[in-house]
């Protein structure tokens, strides 16, 4: 005989699973997890994706380093151990993105594949697409659209990752794309291709 366990657990027996979110909203909750250096173009890349996945009908939720350190992460660096926490705290979030049917795009440095363990232990490797922006170093330094390698070169930062922090490359990405070499649109349409099957019934 099935347990009542509803005394117990009274708030989750009464939980609309992930199944009936993502069935609600025709899709497949996925995370699309962009890994690349400051500056790579993760964000004009997550940017670029969710509007053409919302103009297909798609539900879709940005995190990064804009929503994410400056509100429920604010209080962490660069450190080795605060940037665990910083992922620890986005994988977490995610989860329950995913569990409320919504696909996440995040962009994250997420420099090692210690850091990146974490966040496919937390989230699931069944639910994790990773992209590597693979952008290189010197083309994101030359672009320095924040100005902060030059703040890393003159000392002023430190443990900037490429400078005098480590960047790992990802061993084995479902896509990579380098934004030197490829147009936005053609790596939107590419990491479409990519993600179609995973994120639709
Ligand atoms: S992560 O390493 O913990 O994944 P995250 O993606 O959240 O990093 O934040 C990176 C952003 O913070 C960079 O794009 C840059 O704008 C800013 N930043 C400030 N200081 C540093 C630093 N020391 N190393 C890397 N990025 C930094």
């Amino acid at each position: 005989m099935k347990t009542d366990t509803s005394n117990i657990f009274p708030v989750f027996e009464k939980i609309i699973n992930r199944k009936n979110k993502e069935t609600l909203l025709k899709q497949k909750s996925k995370t699309i997890w962009l890994t690349g250096l400051s500056g790579s173009g993760k964000s004009t890349i997550g940017i670029a994706l969710e509007k053409a996945l919302f103009a297909k009908g798609f539900l879709t939720q940005i995190l990064d380093g804009d929503n994410i350190r400056s509100g429920i992460n604010k209080n962490l660096k660069f450190s080795v151990e605060d940037r665990y926490e910083n992922i620890r705290r986005i994988s977490e979030v995610t989860k329950l993105f995913l569990d409320c049917g919504i696909i996440t795009i995040n962009c994250f440095i997420t420099p090692t594949e210690d850091i990146r363990k974490i966040a496919k232990e937390i989230i699931g490797e069944e639910n994790f697409i990773e992209i590597y922006i693979s952008t290189p170093l010197h083309i994101c330094e030359k672009r320095d659209t924040k100005g902060l390698y030059k703040k890393a070169r003159n000392g002023e930062i430190k443990n900037f990752t490429g400078i005098d922090s480590p960047f790992q490359k990802p061993i084995n990405p479902q896509v990579t794309i380098d934004t030197n070499e490829m147009s936005v649109e053609k790596a939107i349409d590419f990491i479409f291709e990519e993600i179609k099957e995973a994120i639709t019934f």
